[in-house]
């Protein structure tokens, strides 16, 4: 991957529309050694000026949807499958998403989390590969080769849906309460294991 050494890029030109929307790189935010890892689409507005992930409007209802599960942003590992602002908050060209995905890839296998989360439509395509209706999907567990192995991979809807749908609420609160559970019970069994 060129000059990426560890988690951080810390300079990239292979996407030119978004050299030229982006004012800095967002890396992903958390724990290097997190139990869940999420997946966002890419930078808005507000995370392309503060440098984080998921700190706009998105980022109060994840922050609010993990307190209810019983974890804080500081517990859990966050990034994005592109890691530059596109122009007017496009989605992200197949081009673009596939230009990042060598990042995202070496982050999860260095992470190595038990759990990855692909928030909404686009990171949970890109990350399986196939078409998905989020949904219907979301809550569902299924596996990918992801990051140089077998994951657990929990799709999610985006919690942009639930500012102007509540039904989604319950289904995104749902679904992380559900990672929050999952890593839980993984983590338990592995401490029994030990003994
Ligand atoms: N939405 C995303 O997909 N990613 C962010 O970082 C913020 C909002």
């Amino acid at each position: 991957m060129g000059h990426m050494d560890g988690l951080e890029v810390p300079e990239c030109e292979r996407c030119p529309a978004l050299v030229e929307s982006r004012s800095q790189i967002v890396n992903g935010t958390g724990p290097g050694d997190a139990d869940i890892l999420f997946v966002g689409e890419g930078p808005g507005a507000q995370e392309d000026q503060q440098g984080e992930p998921f700190v706009g409007r998105s980022g109060d209802v994840l922050d609010e949807a993990l307190l209810e599960a019983g974890l804080d942003r500081e517990n859990v590992r966050i990034t994005n499958c592109v890691r530059c602002r596109p122009p007017e908050n496009r989605d992200p060209t197949k081009e673009e998403l596939n230009n990042c995905r060598g990042y995202l890839e070496r982050e999860i296998e260095l992470v190595d989390p038990e759990l990855v989360v692909p928030i909404g439509k686009v990171p949970s395509e890109h990350l399986l590969e196939r078409d998905v209706a989020v949904t219907t999907e979301a809550g569902d567990l299924v596996d990918a080769e992801l990051g140089g192995g077998r994951r657990h991979v929990l799709i999610s809807v985006h919690p942009a849906a639930t500012l102007y749908d509540r039904s989604q609420r319950d289904v995104f609160f749902d679904t992380i309460e559900a990672a929050a559970d999952y890593t839980d019970e993984e983590s338990g069994q592995k401490q029994l294991g030990d003994f």
